[in-house]
């Protein structure tokens, strides 16, 4: 009976994820969908990744390694940090509740920007959390309107960086800012999910270097520029009495057996992460130039994904290249009624967009 169930969890909406491509399929009768809604990797992921898993299989009648050591093993050194610093989670999104469910005590707050990733505000209102919101300012999170949030009750700062749906991100000089002022029981969760796109961008911050002495947390996923987002895997960084505190409250079998080997794999394989970067800058590019040429707007991004300004209609227009197979995202969740956000697709289904959406307007 829902009345039976806690208050908070109906405070907010549920996640609603993008459309996927079998359901459209199935409700327009079409035969041809492509989906750009969830920023996911347009590429397969790593033939190593599809045999590591594949092989894991042969022993998944044993539950999983609940410690992933081989994994951490490898995260460990490509990151140069300690095992004990790390955790991994079933996606990176686990690590979000997991760190609420550690941490935040009953009365005490937590600092969301808004608009930003929608599951901050969902997990925090699940754990009951006091949400103070920080509203972006021109489509970037507004580091000294966050500073100026931070009460004595303030336990968790959630920036994703770079920020998805609007693809823009926190500079190092930004970071650094806040950092100098955050108390010693606040910390700081640094969502890197999109984190391989942005990495070469000039003032992108290396927040590893808070790990030793700050409150943080820093996540990142094999969901995006790995192509693994189906197995669910994510993990993150902190300091190794955070990690242990996150690791007393999650599942003892949170990450299964082929998704700790497929991601092993897929750490080890650079020419992949390699591939998609190059398609991202490419897609991009080539979206940047048709959209520039059609006079459409755009918020710059530094992930795989644009926030594409298409006014009043975007709504519709988003309806009608569904009827035409493409699968973007509406934004409404996001209260960013006037846009859609599209990931970066294979040269093909870039160019399927762009002729998909020249001819609705
Ligand atoms: C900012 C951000 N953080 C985290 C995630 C979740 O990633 P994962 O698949 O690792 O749970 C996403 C997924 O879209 C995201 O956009």
């Amino acid at each position: 009976m829902r009345k039976l169930a806690r208050k908070n969890i109906f405070k907010t909406k549920p996640y609603m994820p993008g459309k996927p491509i079998e359901e459209v399929k199935r409700e327009l009768g079409l035969k041809n969908v492509i989906k750009l809604a969830s920023n996911e990797n347009a590429l397969p992921p790593s033939g190593k990744a599809v045999i590591a898993a594949g092989r894991a299989m042969f022993t998944a009648n044993r539950y999983p390694d609940g410690g992933c050591f081989y994994l951490k093993k490898g995260l460990a050194k490509r990151f140069r940090v300690k095992p004990t610093n790390i955790i991994v989670g079933n996606g990176s999104d686990e690590i979000i509740v997991l760190a609420l469910r550690a941490f935040l005590k009953s009365r005490e707050e937590v600092i969301i920007s808004k608009p930003t990733f929608l599951i901050y505000e969902v997990a925090s209102q699940i754990a009951g959390a006091k949400i103070k919101f920080s509203p972006l300012k021109n489509f970037r999170y507004d580091i000294p309107k966050i500073a100026s949030l931070i009460t004595k009750k303030t336990k968790l700062i959630f920036i994703a960086n770079p920020d998805n749906p609007t693809g823009t991100y926190v500079t190092g000089k930004e970071v650094d800012f806040l950092m100098r002022r955050i108390p010693k029981k606040t910390i700081v969760f640094f969502d890197e999910a999109y984190y391989e796109f942005a990495k070469g961008v000039k003032d992108y911050p290396n927040t590893m270097k808070y790990l030793g002495n700050k409150n943080v947390i820093i996540t990142r996923s094999f969901s995006k520029a790995y192509s693994l987002a189906g197995l669910r895997v994510g993990y993150g960084f902190a300091d190794s009495g955070t990690v242990d505190a996150l690791n007393r409250v999650r599942e003892p079998f949170n990450v299964n057996s082929p998704a700790q080997a497929g991601a092993l794999a897929a750490l080890k394989d650079k020419k992949h992460v390699e591939k998609t970067l190059k398609l991202v800058e490419d897609g991009k590019a080539y979206l940047y130039g048709e959209l520039d040429s059609a006079g459409i707007k755009y918020i710059p991004s530094v992930t795989n994904f644009v926030l594409v300004r298409l006014g009043k209609n975007a709504k519709k227009i988003y309806k009608k290249l569904l009827k035409m197979g493409v699968i973007v995202r509406e934004m409404s969740p996001w209260k960013l009624n006037s846009f859609i956000r599209v990931t970066i697709g294979t040269k093909i289904e870039n160019h399927k967009f762009i002729r998909a959406l020249k001819s609705i307007i």
